[in-house]
């Protein structure tokens, strides 16, 4: 037994150490160590006996700071073994702090909003201001004014949602056309969008709430021509194409004469389908010459200028346009809905 060996030995061990990379294999390297029963030092120690007393002092130094190497050995390695699975967690579970967040996810005008956009474009290039009236409207400005007197049957055509003290939900956007008179006087031409409230059980072709855009225009010697003009301008450019309309007489007491303009449904070509309830035709657009009264009224004299005036429904346009065949949808909230537009 010589000192050498000892050396090559504590050698090997480390080299056999350093090799290790699996927790079985640094396993196996201490039992090939310092294992109880095969291990080398144990072997070596056991060897011990033999040598000559003056020699076994030295030798046992020399074999004990070898194994005190080699056991350091083992557990630095053991604690990289385990160091590197602690950092593998880490890495796996890294979240950068500094990255700004996902923005807000991205929305879309609502299809009404667009149509309304692209017809107030339309009428500002045909000379039309754009007009924006209250939602709570008095009951001159929606009815009185509109030639609709208190005891008129016309009231019972509009479910009206009364407020305390004599207000109500404007039940049309008709009550701009009052506040346009009063405030641009002759002549003028105007539109006025927004939102009106009937107190209706909903259903799918009713809402409680839904959007008209109301036009009017007041000038000297307006004819039911000129009406015509303006309306077939606006039909062709919401639909891309001339539409087919015709005119049936229909009573509104702010117009005389009053019209339907009906247009050819476009869901189905004329045929019949649930949109036009099978009859080819979709009220769209009620209009007509407007009323002496409701001019005189807003100081206007109807001896000098007269005009006409139209209503058309929004929200059943929009239906018309993408197909949308229960106009719950529109006010429904659902993204999954809106997001195909
Ligand atoms: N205000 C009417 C309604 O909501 C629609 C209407 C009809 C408006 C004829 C008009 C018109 O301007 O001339 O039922």
């Amino acid at each position: 037994m010589q000192p050498d060996s000892i050396r090559q030995l504590e050698a090997d061990l480390l080299a056999r150490i350093a090799a290790a990379t699996t927790t079985e294999e640094l396993e196996a390297a201490r039992v090939a160590a310092v294992g109880r029963k095969e291990g080398a030092f144990t072997q070596i120690a056991k060897e011990m006996g033999r040598l000559a007393p003056e020699d076994r002092r030295q030798f046992g130094m020399l074999l004990n700071a070898a194994r005190q190497k080699v056991e350091e050995a083992l557990e630095a390695r053991k604690q990289a073994f385990a160091d590197a699975v602690l950092r593998a967690r880490l890495d796996a579970e890294w979240i950068d702090l500094t990255l700004p967040a996902p923005g807000p996810r991205r929305g879309h005008l609502h299809p009404i909003t667009q149509i309304q956009r692209e017809l107030e474009d339309l009428f500002i290039s045909l000379g039309f201001a754009v007009l924006d009236g209250p939602e709570v409207e008095t009951e001159y400005h929606n009815f009185d004014a509109l030639n609709i007197p208190p005891d008129h049957p016309a009231r019972d055509m509009q479910d009206t949602f009364w407020l305390e003290g004599g207000n109500l939900l404007r039940t049309h956007t008709s009550a701009v056309q009052v506040r346009g008179m009063e405030k641009l006087g002759p002549p003028l031409r105007m539109i006025a969008p927004g939102r009106a409230f009937r107190n209706e059980s909903v259903d799918a072709s009713h809402e409680h709430t839904f959007y008209q855009l109301e036009g009017m225009m007041v000038d000297r010697d307006v004819s039911v021509a000129h009406l015509l003009y303006f309306m077939k301008t606006l039909l062709t450019s919401i639909f891309g194409r001339e539409a087919t309309v015709r005119l049936r007489p229909g009573y509104f007491p702010f117009v005389e004469p009053g019209f339907e303009l009906d247009i050819q449904c476009l869901i189905c070509g004329g045929e019949g389908c649930p949109v036009c309830k099978q009859s080819g035709w979709v009220e769209l657009l009620p209009c007509g010459l407007v009323n002496p009264n409701v001019l005189r009224m807003s100081g206007i004299d109807p001896e000098q200028w007269n005009g006409f005036a139209f209503g058309l429904g929004l929200t059943r346009l929009v239906m018309m346009r993408y197909g949308i065949d229960d106009i719950r949808q529109l006010q429904g909230g659902d993204l999954r809905f809106l997001e195909q537009f």
